[in-house]
């Protein structure tokens, strides 16, 4: 089976909206997170939709050998990808010195170890498919350092980094590969986080991101990366740009104040 999408994170958000995504365009999938039952309900959605086979893998991608474990069940089912949507993640937002350590440990081992893993393992048969595609999911958390969220904002600035390398080594194959970096966006991720902190200008639906997404990657030649919404694009120039030391103390004036602005805006 060769048309497969391997999605993780796919209980919901960004996952579960790429799932839909890719079944409409008749693939069969792969959801990989930690709570089966959600997944089980949308394998029967997708399946009553769209006529698609799913299979259900229920993984705690903070597992040292998490991705290593999912890449054995995927091969053991006969099955070789020609999609990979890492969209586990989560984030944390506290003071340096305030941060869990094992919190910080299993954030890496997601936003970072796991990702890297499974892109690395399924990359043979990605690249074989006659249309592959690898989408990893950063954040505009990425485009430069975040006081208060340093290890989330780092994890992603990897994701970045990694991604876009990997964009460049297999230009001209029939691979497409993306990097997504979403501003704050309608999902789990807030309740998950626990905190208001990441609501920092304005929150847009999942569907639409994954929309500008979804347009970007079916270009003739698809962007390295994808920075959605102009303001955002916008801001990710600026950090460029800017003097580090502007930088950090316009993101951290921005991050102090997200969750009260947007709890007054709404
Ligand atoms: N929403 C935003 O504002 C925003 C903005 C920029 C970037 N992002 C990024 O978008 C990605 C998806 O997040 P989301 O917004 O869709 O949030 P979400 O709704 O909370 O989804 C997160 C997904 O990650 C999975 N996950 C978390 N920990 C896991 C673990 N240990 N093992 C396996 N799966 C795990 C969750 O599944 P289970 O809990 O079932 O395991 C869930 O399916 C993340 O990488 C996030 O950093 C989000």
């Amino acid at each position: 089976m060769s048309n497969v999408a391997v999605v993780t994170g796919a209980s919901s958000g960004f996952g579960a909206e790429f799932a839909r995504r890719f079944a409409q365009a008749g693939h069969d999938l792969v959801l990989v997170a930690r709570r089966r039952d959600r997944m089980e309900q949308l394998a029967r959605e997708l399946t009553a939709a769209h006529g698609v086979t799913v299979t259900v893998i229920d993984a705690d991608l903070a597992e040292a050998d998490g991705a290593q474990r999912v890449a054995d069940r995927i091969a053991d089912a006969g099955l070789k990808p020609a999609a990979l949507v890492n969209s586990a993640g989560f984030g944390t937002a506290e003071r340096f010195a305030d941060e869990d350590p094992a919190r910080i440990a299993d954030e890496i081992r997601v936003n970072v170890l796991a990702l890297t893993l499974l892109s690395r393992l399924l990359m043979p048969s990605l690249l074989a498919a006659p249309e592959g595609f690898l989408i990893n999911i950063s954040s505009t958390a990425g485009h430069q350092p975040v006081p208060t969220m340093a290890v989330y904002g780092a994890t992603k600035a990897y994701v970045l980094s990694l991604t876009e390398a990997i964009w460049h080594e297999v230009r001209g194959s029939g691979l497409r590969v993306l990097t997504l970096c979403p501003g704050p966006t309608e999902t789990e991720f807030f309740e998950a986080a626990g905190t208001d902190r990441f609501r920092v200008g304005k929150v847009v639906g999942v569907r639409e991101s994954v929309d500008e997404a979804w347009r970007a990657l079916h270009r003739p030649s698809p962007p390295p990366t994808l920075t959605v919404g102009l303001g955002n694009r916008v801001n990710a120039l600026g950090a460029r740009l800017a003097p580090r030391r502007l930088t950090l103390a316009v993101t951290a004036r921005l991050t102090a104040r997200g969750g009260r602005a947007n709890i007054e805006n709404s």
